[in-house]
């Protein structure tokens, strides 16, 4: 993979997510390049191929690209643009289309690759800029920051996930975020997220004895 095919797809995807404001800004992209890439170098995978599947990874995602989440479309018609075989495009799609989570029904990625982007992508849905991200989603959505009459759902298959709109972003926390640290494929991202996952649950104890006026 050369890496001129780097350079394209880091502004194709800054043109892709301008405007978002429900935590899939550019930003979120880009920390995800930036992290699989590290964590790439640490499990000696192929460095470049992970960039570009990390940089092309929700330009068709089933909850933001609904309708171009089957056939990759956007991910595909950049890559025709690109100068690169068949097989290489077919890889990439290969891995991108492994990378969502989707409850019960995730994926473990087959390849080293998918697993650096894909433990980078859920990293980013932990520790503080998470947090930030949920609230951010969930209003996006227009989901209740908390309410004490609905209960998290627990082993939500992929239907179920896309589906659970009458939850909290609090719930979210249950039904996906604190799942996420056993989830890890790597043991670089398994020690990181150990770290934001404690994060996460001192924040929620605060906000509970906030909450609880305590
Ligand atoms: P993935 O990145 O694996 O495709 P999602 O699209 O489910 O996973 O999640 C992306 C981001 O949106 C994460 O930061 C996640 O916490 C947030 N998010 C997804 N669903 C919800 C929800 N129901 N409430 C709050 N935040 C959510
Ligand atoms: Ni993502």
């Amino acid at each position: 993979m050369k890496s001129e095919i780097i350079g394209n797809a880091l502004e194709f995807a800054k043109k892709f997510f301008e405007g978002s404001a429900d935590g899939h800004d550019f930003y979120h992209t880009f920390r995800v390049y930036k992290t699989a890439v590290k964590i790439a170098e640490q499990e000696n995978a192929d460095v470049n191929l992970t960039a570009v599947c990390a940089l092309l990874h929700d330009v068709d995602d089933r909850k933001l690209s609904p309708q171009t989440s089957e056939y990759f479309d956007n991910a595909r018609g950049f890559l025709a643009l690109q100068n690169i075989s068949a097989r290489e495009t077919e890889k990439i799609i290969g891995i991108i289309s492994e990378i969502s989570f989707k409850g019960t029904d995730s994926l473990v990625p087959q390849t080293l690759e998918g697993k650096c982007v894909q433990d980078a992508d859920r990293l980013d849905a932990l520790g503080a800029v998470g947090i930030a991200r949920a609230f951010c989603y969930g209003a996006s959505r227009n989901r209740k920051m908390y309410d004490p009459e609905i209960k998290p759902v627990s082993d939500m298959n992929g239907e179920q996930y896309v589906n659970n709109e009458n939850s909290t972003t609090v719930n979210h926390f249950y039904e996906k975020l604190f799942l996420l640290k056993d989830m890890m494929n790597t043991e670089t991202a398994k020690k990181i997220a150990c770290g934001r996952d404690k994060f996460m649950h001192d924040f929620l104890d605060e906000f509970f004895k906030e909450i609880n006026c305590k």
